[in-house]
């Protein structure tokens, strides 16, 4: 059997991740170190993808074309958006958007010039198995689902924050790297989940609770879900 992607962006959402592996051997490839080993039988392959949807596009790339993943599934953390997504609740992707991504008047905002869509939907079975995860792991915790917008911004005000919520009003939480990842997946036919817990409201808070949450609660959210997940 194929190997498994187990992906995020920040070593700090990583780090218990790879200490659940017992046998694994880095292999550098892209600039990146990618961790080969196993977790409850099951091969898997560990990488941080850096932050960014480039650096998400190179790091998909790779898993898929030089380790041949059957699928990916993203942990890290994002900005919650829609009201009620709070600090520590959990978001699960339905699908992605480019919050960033403007080809107007030649294409509609948002659209991914010649794909004739803005969303790029998460795989179904994939993504019900990492909500069961996140109830399992994290049972106290709030579960959203719903489209996660993705942009090359950290979004750290309140002016900005409350723009994204006017524009995409249903999306539950902001990120960095979904979209590139869930795009990457479209074209090679690879199922693609992700789960971010939030670290904060993209607001002007944001600066201080994103570094807080990151050092504390992150990397444990992180592998509680992965273990959950892969048992
Ligand atoms: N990831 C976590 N918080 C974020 C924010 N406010 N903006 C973008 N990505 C994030």
């Amino acid at each position: 059997r194929k190997p498994i992607a187990i992906v995020a962006a920040m070593q700090q959402e990583l780090a218990a991740v790879l200490a659940l592996l017992p046998d694994e051997a880095k292999q550098v490839y892209a600039g990146r170190d990618f961790w080969v080993g196993h977790l409850h039988g099951r091969e898997v392959v560990a990488v941080l993808s850096r932050i960014g949807k480039v650096a998400a596009a190179t790091t998909a790339a790779a898993l898929i074309e030089r380790f041949q993943v059957d699928s990916i599934v993203f942990t890290g953390v994002a900005g919650g958006l829609a009201r009620g997504v709070n600090v520590g609740d959990v978001v699960v992707a339905d699908a992605f958007v480019q919050h960033d991504l403007d080809a107007s008047p030649i294409f509609p905002r948002y659209e991914v010039p010649l794909y004739g869509t803005s969303n790029f939907a998460t795989d179904a079975a994939l993504t019900e198995r990492l909500a069961a995860a996140v109830r399992a792991a994290l049972p106290a915790a709030r579960l959203h689902r719903g489209l996660v917008a993705s942009g090359d911004r950290f979004v750290s005000s309140s002016a900005e924050s409350q723009a994204l919520q006017l524009a995409l009003p249903d999306a539950p939480a902001v990120e960095m790297e979904g979209a590139a990842f869930a795009q990457v997946c479209h074209d090679h036919g690879v199922p693609f989940a992700a789960v971010r817990t939030v670290s904060d409201r993209a607001d002007d808070a944001a600066h201080g609770d994103f570094l807080r949450f990151i050092e504390d609660v992150a990397s444990r959210h992180s592998a509680a879900i992965i273990e959950a997940f892969l048992r």
